[in-house]
């Protein structure tokens, strides 16, 4: 049997029914602590309670038993005491050395504690002091006073206090083992979050490590992101790895390109229709952002959504809710919203081509996704795993072709090279891919200046002028001449749409 089993029997034999009925309430209270903040503040309201005691003290031992905190104190309207200098500390201690508790009826007289400071100072009367007691080792104390005048603490108060604080001992053993397992397993899942990669994408390198992270966080919310990153960098895997390691991965999965798609198509994939909502609805059709009901739902190429259709995704965004077309009931979904775009969407905001509540909506979590020319040496562990993805031989790449590979910088990301390796394993003879077999055959800086001087004019100037949506004062500024030039080379070469 342990000491404190032991103990409490002692004391046991001693509680009278009252006090009995008393400890079984005590204890189920007790037992139903989950915290050790909520058992400690219980724990001295019941034993001011108990012994209808003016003042209490729970006290904490810090570095052994040296030093003591308050972690929760009551005065007699049990409002909160800030400081332990109104408290003898000599009684402390000596609970804490004796670990036992001890009582004392006339302190003022008593030679034992008459000698400490606060005794006199504060005019103590009675004084109860109990040890709490975790894995054998103080943890604490309860302390609870009465000033002169006052009434006197009794030998029972003392006993029905010690059995008390055994409760309080056991329940805080209890909390506190759970809350050392509860802070342990988050630890342990935080380390794991961090060794574990996202099992489809490859990257070793700081920033997509950074960017795992990122989605192994994010996962777990419900929170609306917005993918961002040049084209081939990763979007769609990312959506993907987002739906997958969230509590969602059991539901539907669904995503809509939503670029160069008619609107009124787009629309009723989204929001679906009832029957004869217009020409060709013959039956009722639902949308897919209800089919993906409580599931994730990706808009890829948000940037190409218009405008009233932005509108419709607000809503969804805000209410959580649709209306399918040629329907006049709003029907609640549960959908994650993931969006994706390669267009730099805060631009087109500011141009006021894209909502800019819908863009606040979408982009509560942004992630981007970085370019692989920013990944290093990932690019020759991407080369080497498409390679081993499609070549049922071992290839090996040549140092020369590794070369041409790592000073490349990528402008259609991972998507290029996958094309480009591809290129490379049809052109290889000797088991080894040399620079001859590394083809941009789509390069646009290779392709950009050759030919006459007029060619790579006009090339440039149709690229910049794309980019840029026909904004001719955006391309003179990109191509550091005036927006004049522009407009003279669009007439001379004839550019105009
Ligand atoms: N880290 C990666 N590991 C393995 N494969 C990758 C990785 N990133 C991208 N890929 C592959 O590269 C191709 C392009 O990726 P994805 O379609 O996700 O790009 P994207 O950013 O959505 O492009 P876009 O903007 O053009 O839609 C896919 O075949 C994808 O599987
Ligand atoms: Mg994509």
């Amino acid at each position: 049997m342990s000491k404190l089993a032991a103990t409490n029997i002692v004391h046991f034999k001693n509680l009278n029914k009252d006090q009995l009925e008393a400890i079984y309430q005590i204890s189920e209270h007790l037992n139903k602590s989950s915290a050790t903040e909520s058992l400690i503040n219980d724990a001295l309201d019941w034993a001011v309670e108990i012994v209808s005691a003016e003042r209490g003290l729970f006290v904490k031992c810090v570095d052994g038993d040296k030093e003591f905190e308050i972690v929760a104190a009551r005065n007699v309207n049990k409002e909160n005491i800030s400081d332990l200098s109104g408290f003898s500390s000599g009684i402390l201690h000596k609970v804490i050395t004796e670990r036992k508790a001890q009582l004392f009826h006339d302190a003022q007289s008593d030679p034992q504690v008459s000698k400490f400071n606060s005794i006199q100072i504060q005019q103590i009367k009675s004084v109860i002091g109990v040890p709490i007691i975790q894995n054998d080792e103080p943890w604490g104390v309860i302390l609870v006073d009465s000033v002169i005048n006052r009434k006197s603490f009794t030998k029972e108060n003392l006993i029905f206090l010690n059995f008390f604080a055994n409760l309080v001992s056991l329940s805080l053993d209890k909390i506190l083992n759970i809350e050392i397992l509860l802070k342990e397993k988050l630890l342990l899942e935080n380390e794991l979050e961090n060794l574990q990669p996202v099992p489809t994408m490859i990257g070793n390198s700081k920033v997509m490590q950074n960017l795992f992270k990122l989605i192994h966080k994010v996962a777990k919310t419900d929170a609306t992101v917005l993918i961002l990153g040049e084209s081939g960098t990763g979007k769609d895997l990312v959506a993907r790895a987002i739906h997958e390691l969230s509590n969602r991965k059991s539901n539907p999965f669904l995503a809509q390109f939503c670029g160069s798609i008619p609107d009124n198509l787009l629309e009723s994939e989204l929001f679906g229709y009832k029957k004869g909502a217009f020409t060709g609805a013959n039956s009722d059709k639902k949308g897919l952002l209800e089919v993906a009901n409580n599931g994730t739902f990706f808009l890829d190429e948000i940037a190409d959504i218009s405008n009233p259709l932005q509108a419709k995704l607000l809503r969804v965004l805000e209410n959580k809710e649709i209306i399918p077309l040629g329907d006049t009931q709003v029907r609640k979904i549960n959908v994650r919203i993931l969006a994706a775009t390669n267009k730099e969407l805060k631009k087109l905001v500011d141009e006021e081509k894209f909502r800019e509540d819908l863009y606040y909506r979408l982009n509560v979590f942004p992630i981007k996704v970085p370019p692989l020319r920013d990944r290093g040496s990932d690019i020759l562990l991407l080369a080497n795993y498409f390679i081993k993805e499609i070549s049922p031989e071992k290839i090996n790449i040549s140092s020369d072709a590794v070369k041409k590979i790592m000073d490349y910088d990528w402008p259609g990301n991972v998507r290029q090279l996958y094309n480009v390796i591809q290129r490379a394993l049809i052109l290889v003879d000797e088991n080894k891919i040399t620079s001859e077999h590394i083809i941009w055959d789509d390069d646009p800086k290779e392709a950009k200046f050759t030919g006459t001087l007029k060619e790579v004019e006009v090339r440039l100037l149709k690229e910049r002028l794309n980019k840029y949506d026909g904004n001719r004062t955006l391309a003179a500024k990109s191509l550091g001449v005036s927006v004049r030039w522009v407009q003279l080379k669009i007439k001379e070469y004839e550019l105009e749409q």
